[in-house]
């Protein structure tokens, strides 16, 4: 069911279309979904009106509306000529839980009152999910992640599939937050898994992340979802404060096996309801939501330290492994574009192309079961590649000052060595 039904005065029509112009929305006639379903699911509600006056010409109105408005997310504002109050009070009675009149002196502070609550009620606040993606977001969004997350093929694969069938399942109502559960040994990249998504998702600010390694005391709940009021550290609870502050439909829960069965029983409750309601019965909804789990316990371990309720709702169990040389050395390749681009930026030294052979050549990937360690040793190489240049007599041409200066003499400055 949606909220409510707003009633202009058909006199207010271009006043209003013009105030809610200047803050951003535009009115849309409900005719064009009705000629085209799909534009329903991908609308930005955030940014558009639906104007229902057109369905009093249909003469099944009930019927079209309550196959037509479920299509639409909740938070979407409808508005309908006042003229057909009568009619639509009674035909749409099963799709909206109350009908308000915007009346003609004050009908701008009025809807603004009703957008402005919306936003105060914290299950309001906007994160792009990856159900509100087009189709063709969704395929840029895979591409990219195919791109910037190296190996783990058949995870990727399987993702894919996952969301293809969360997105619709949603829709229907049927399936709220999609949960991963990724199993596996320190540095294979499961939370780089998460922060991938994240990335890939668009997200500018941080990822919703709460690590459960700090959870592990009996005070855990309360830190998670805030204490009752009244008692000292009736704050917040962290997971709020993360959903809160991130832009983008993705909670990341590191560490899980090291919490406690109130926490199990929590997130039960979570993915079941579609909701974290915190002690002080605050709620926010997290319908579209992908919700990752971690943890570095064995396969074997993990029906003895999971329980089979909570395990038989996560949509995906994955055991991560490490990745294989190829992709680690991808990943190396990656690592040195990467800095050779930062040192650029930064200093305007153009490193020379084959500095990625020398790393190849210095690093043996096979060496490496943790990307972590990986990664130090990439850092340690740069150091000693910049010593080794000291010796170097490779000329280049400095653009600031136009004389040749060795790239070694060139980046020992730049890093005061
Ligand atoms: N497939 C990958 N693609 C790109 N970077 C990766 C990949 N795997 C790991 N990394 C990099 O390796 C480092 C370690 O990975 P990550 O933190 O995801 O490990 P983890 O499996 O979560 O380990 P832990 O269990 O200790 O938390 C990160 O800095 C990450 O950037
Ligand atoms: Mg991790």
């Amino acid at each position: 069911m949606k909220d409510k039904l707003l009633f202009y005065e058909r006199e207010n029509f271009y006043e209003l279309k013009e105030s809610k112009g200047v803050e951003g929305y535009e009115i849309l006639s409900i005719t064009d979904f009705i000629r085209e379903n799909d534009l329903a699911q991908v609308l930005d509600y955030n940014t558009k009106i639906i104007d229902l006056t057109a369905l009093a010409t249909y003469v099944q109105i009930q019927y079209i509306a309550e196959g037509l408005l479920r299509l639409f997310d909740d938070s979407t504002i409808f508005i309908s000529d006042k003229k057909h109050k009568e009619v639509f009070k009674y035909e749409l009675r099963y799709c909206f839980q109350e009908f308000k009149d915007i009346d003609a002196l004050g009908f701008k502070d009025h809807l603004e009152d009703d957008i402005n609550l919306e936003k105060s009620s914290s299950e309001k606040i906007k994160h792009r999910k990856i159900i509100d993606l087009t189709e063709e977001e969704l395929g840029d969004f895979f591409v990219k992640l195919r791109d910037s997350l190296y190996g783990h093929e058949k995870f990727k694969d399987e993702f894919y599939e996952l969301v293809k069938t969360f997105r619709i399942f949603n829709r229907i109502k049927e399936h709220k937050i999609l949960s991963l559960f990724l199993l596996g040994e320190s540095g294979v990249g499961k939370t780089e898994v998460a922060r991938t998504i994240y990335r890939c998702l668009g997200g500018q600010k941080k990822i919703a992340q709460v690590n459960f390694g700090n959870y592990s005391s009996e005070f855990s709940l309360s830190s998670l979802i805030g204490s009752s009021r009244g008692y000292i550290g009736s704050e917040d609870g962290e997971i709020f404060i993360r959903v809160r502050d991130t832009d983008i439909g993705v909670i990341l829960i590191d560490e899980f096996e090291k919490s406690n069965a109130s926490l199990f029983n929590y997130f039960l409750d979570v993915l079941e309801s579609g909701k974290i309601i915190s002690s002080l019965a605050e709620e926010i909804n997290l319908n579209g939501f992908i919700i990752i789990f971690t943890s570095n316990i064995s396969k074997q371990d993990f029906p003895l330290k999971i329980s089979p309720e909570l395990r038989s709702r996560f949509d995906y169990k994955g055991q991560f492994t490490l990745l294989y040389d190829e992709d680690k050395e991808k990943y190396v390749e990656f690592r040195v574009n990467n800095i050779m681009s930062k040192v650029n930026m930064e200093y305007e030294i153009q490193l020379p192309d084959n500095l990625l052979e020398y790393f190849l050549n210095e690093i043996d990937v096979s060496k490496f079961t943790n990307m972590r360690d990986l990664n130090k040793k990439i850092k340690r190489t740069f150091v000693d590649y910049i010593a080794d240049l000291k010796s170097s007599t490779t000329e280049y041409e400095d653009i600031t000052s136009q004389s040749k200066v060795s790239i070694g003499r060139k980046l020992l400055n730049a890093f005061k060595l």
